[in-house]
Order: structure tokens, then sequence, then C-alpha cells
């Protein structure tokens, strides 16, 4: 570095490419190393306070306080630049940023390249900042002298950038530290308005972050509303992906993963500790990178705390593309079928494995229940070898009670028998959808009841289930195309 070579390191945050920052020759190679506009200013990172005096006038009185807070950590400071600093190292600009990294590390090479470290993120212009010296090396191998591994990152989002030429200072990068712990040590800041919203004519006061940087190859959208509604609207956009052979990708969390079927699925962390998700983010974009999908959906994220960052890295990783949740989830009035029979042990487990097989427009979840189901028990047998012979099976199915109490409004309720419906309307008012399957597809071919008969008298029923299934998914898929959805949008 001495000799203005380039040196990736870790650092608390992402991995950073290194350089003296001193040297505006330097500068000049790391701007080429990463394919970055030159009017994009470099942090300057050191490892000893007294070091800011060098390479700062002006300092304002906070800034004590600050660093005593939060340095060496994940936060940027500007100011009034030194004649020190060259403009090659600044962008141009008179006024420079500087971090204290907290990475070990990242001190001992601050100190022993000579106490100031020019360092951008250590990721080709236009791809998600490294969390690990593997990224680092997928991005600038044979571009730079070396890298420092020291394996994955602690907090994985860049550092938040605090403008103390300004009074009060203001937020420009939001991160690790948040506007609310700036307040408890100096009183509150300001927040660079463009952070979260695109549509605003102003630009951002920090050159980097007019760029769409950390965009993932693939067109990120990110999917808003209610979290029920969200994983909702992601579940359809998947199933339709999967009926059009789209090869898609979902940002999922713990919590949520097991509500996804379709798609490649990725977890980026735990809604119940978002710093996981901060750490994962960039990985998971570079993951989806190497996926050879057309589309990422991503759930979206409390914007509190860390949350901020994350939503504020997700948007420009999407280009700001956003769908409304709620839009795609009020489309749907039928979201679950429930075919109800007396045992729950044929005529009801066959419908639903039936509507399962069948090519439907929309994702419904398809369950059977009885009203008589003393305990649970797997299908009839003679059912099952009904279903085998068609290429189906009840095999994982498991008889349930009719449970009237969490039948929701978007839940339709089909029964087998007249008697069936006729009790659950006296015994549950709030069930809202009950009819029996004759008249919900218009047709009154009766369904018979095989149990006790022999193997044919099964065979009998399945066809007579076949039959006003494919007409159920007819009116299924009628009822869907009036309320489609203009996937073209979102797809
Ligand atoms: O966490 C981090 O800050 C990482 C690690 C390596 O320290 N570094 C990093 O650097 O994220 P970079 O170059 O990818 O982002 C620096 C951001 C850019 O958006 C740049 O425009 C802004 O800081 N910036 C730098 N100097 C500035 C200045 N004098 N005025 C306003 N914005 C400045
Ligand atoms: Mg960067």
């Amino acid at each position: 570095m001495k000799q203005g070579g380039l040196v990736a390191f870790p650092t608390e945050t992402v991995y950073g490419l290194g350089a003296n920052a001193l040297d505006e020759y330097a500068a000049r190679k790391t701007y080429a190393a990463k394919g970055r506009p030159s009017d994009n200013p470099l942090i300057v990172h050191i490892a000893d306070y007294e070091d800011l005096k060098k390479i700062a006038v002006n300092i304002p009185p906070e800034t004590d306080a600050l660093a005593a807070h939060f340095w060496p950590g994940p936060l940027t400071m500007i100011f009034e630049k030194s004649d020190l600093v060259p403009l090659g190292t600044t962008g141009g600009l008179d006024t420079v940023a500087v971090r204290m990294p907290s990475d070990p590390v990242a001190a001992e090479l601050i100190r022993a390249a000579g106490g100031f470290v020019s360092a951008p993120s250590a990721n080709t212009s236009g791809r998600p900042s490294p969390t690990t010296a593997e990224h680092v090396e997928n991005d600038l191998d044979g571009k730079i002298d070396m890298i420092l591994d020291s394996g994955a990152v602690d907090i994985g989002l860049e550092s938040t950038i605090l403008d103390m030429t300004v009074t009060p200072p203001m937020i420009l990068r939001p991160g690790a530290v948040t506007a609310d712990m700036f307040a408890e040590v100096i009183g509150p800041v300001d927040v660079d308005e463009t952070i979260l919203k695109p549509d605003s004519s102003q630009h951002p006061k920090a050159p980097g972050m007019k760029y769409r940087h950390y965009a993932p190859k693939a067109q990120l959208m990110i999917v808003e509303g209610d979290l029920r509604e969200e994983i909702f609207a992601i579940r359809q956009l998947a199933y339709e992906a999967h009926r059009r052979e789209k090869r898609i990708g979902l940002i999922a969390t713990t919590e949520t993963l097991p509500f996804y079927k379709y798609g490649i699925v990725k977890n980026i962390g735990s809604r119940e500790n978002e710093k996981t998700i901060a750490r994962n983010l960039y990985r998971v974009l570079r993951e989806f990178d190497e996926e050879d999908v057309e589309v990422i959906y991503s759930e979206s994220f409390a914007v509190q705390g860390i949350g901020k960052a994350i939503m504020n890295r997700l948007e420009k990783a999407a280009g700001h593309m956003r769908i409304p949740a709620s839009e795609i989830a009020a489309k749907q009035k039928y979201r679950r079928i429930i075919f109800v029979s007396g045992t729950d042990s044929a005529r009801g487990p066959m419908a639903a494995e039936l509507l399962r097989n069948q090519d439907l427009k929309q994702e419904y979840v398809i369950d059977s229940q009885g009203m008589v189901v003393l305990f649970p028990e797997p299908a009839n047998q003679k059912a099952e070898a009904i279903m085998k012979s068609f290429q189906m099976t009840l095999e994982k199915h498991i008889s349930q009670m009719f449970d009237g109490e969490n039948i929701m409004d978007d839940t339709l309720v089909l029964t087998i028998d007249e008697n069936q419906k006729r009790k659950i309307l006296t015994d549950y008012a709030q069930v809202k959808n009950v009819f029996t399957l004759n008249e919900f597809v218009q047709d009154d071919t009766e369904i018979p009841d095989p149990y006790g008969g022999p193997l044919a008298a099964y065979g009998e029923c399945c066809e007579v289930l076949k039959k006003l299934i494919e007409r159920l998914t007819d009116k299924l898929n009628l009822l869907a195309k009036g309320e489609e959805p203009q996937w073209e949008k979102y797809m």
C-alpha cells in the first residue's frame, strides 16, 4: 500500500478495497479496479482518533462525543478536509468522509499502511458489497494486489454516514448506527429524505447514493403490505410464475419459509433478530446472481433500527420496484377450499386430492375435514387403491374433525351432502361460504356413499367426484379470470 498497491481487507461492515488515502494515484487505481465513476468520493479510514485532526478541519465539538460512543465502529463522519487529503480521494469535494473501523485486522492494516487508508466497498461497481473474501475474489481477482481474509463480516451493511458540516448533522446513508442512537448522544439529527423515497426531485447528498448499486442480475421486486398479505401475494406470484414456467427467486425469513412451495426460496434471516437479515442480505443477492432466475420477490421489513438500512439497500437493489401486496391479495375471493364429508376418510380426501391435481389458475390451500371424526386416521384403503389407479395418492391423509370456529371469509366449504351443509349452517353462523359440491358446480349427479361396499363402489364414487371436480375447476378458473391481477406488471 505504501507503494500504491491495492489491498482488500475486512471491516465489521463490509470488505473494503484499501489504498493509501494520501496518494492520488492510488485513488485512481481504486476507481479503475472497481469500475466506479471517479466523482464518487472515498471514505478515509483511520485507526487512531488523533489522526482525524490531520485530515479534517473545523471539526465541530459534538464529534468528540460521537467518536467516544461509536468509534471504532460502523460510523462515517463527513468534515471539511485539510490540504493533506488529495482531491482525487474525495472525488473533487472539499469535504472528507472519515471512519474508524473496529475490526482489529483493519486497524492493524491501517497503522501499517501509514494511518490513512481510503476504502470503498471491495466490490465491482454495481454489485452487492462483499461480506466475505470470496465475494471480493469473485469481483476483483486479478485487478488488485492482495486480499486479507478473516471470514464473514459481522454487520453486513455499509456504515452509517453522518454529515458533520451541517447543523444539526444529517444522516446521508442509514446503517447500524441509527438516528435514535445519535439523538441519545447529541440530540436530534436530520435525515436525507432521498434515502427511502425515490420519487423526490432532489439528489441524494452522498454522491454514491444516486447510483443504482447493490443491483442483482435478476429484477428484484419488493412486495409490500402487512406480513400476512405479503406472504399471500408472494405465494400467488410464485404460483403464477410456476404455471408460466418462469424461474423465480423468493427472499423469505426463518418465520415465513414454510409458506412457500414454488421458486428458489432463500432464507435471509430471522424477523426476531433483524441483525441476521442485515448480515445475510448481500450474500443472498449474490447467490441469486448464480441462479438462473428472472425475477426475485422479497418480503419487506420494518424500517426501525437497522431495518431502515436494510430497506434502503433492498430498495436500491430493486431500483425501487415495489408491488403492493394488497393489490394481489384483494383479487382472490377464495384462498382455501375444504371438502367436508362424514368421517373424512374417503369421499372428502378423494375430492381434495382430485382438485389438487387440476390445473388451477390460482393457488388454494386444499383440505378435507369430517363432521364425525373421533380420532385421526389414515384414509380408507379402498379409496387409496382407487386413487393409486389414477396415479394419485391419499398416503399423507389423516382424517380431521371439521373446525368451524377457524373458518375465515376466504374459505370455501364444500360438503358432500345436504345434511353436512345444514349442520354447519346451524352450528357455525360465521361460516359464510358453505355449499354442497353439487350445488356449487350446478350438477346434481348424486355422489354415492361407498362405505362398506366393494372396491368397485369406490371406483364409481371416484368417477362421479372426478366429473364434479372438473366442473369445479372450470368454475374456479372462471372466477379467477375475472379477478386476475395484471401479472405482466409483476413478472
Ligand atoms: O462501511 C463502509 O462505509 C465501507 C467500509 C469498507 O468501510 N465503505 C463504503 O465505501 O461503503 P463506499 O465507497 O462503497 O461508499 C462510500 C459512500 C459513497 O456513497 C460516497 O458517495 C459517500 O460515502 N461519501 C464519501 N465521501 C463523501 C463526502 N465527502 N461527502 C458526501 N458523501 C461522501
Ligand atoms: Mg459501495
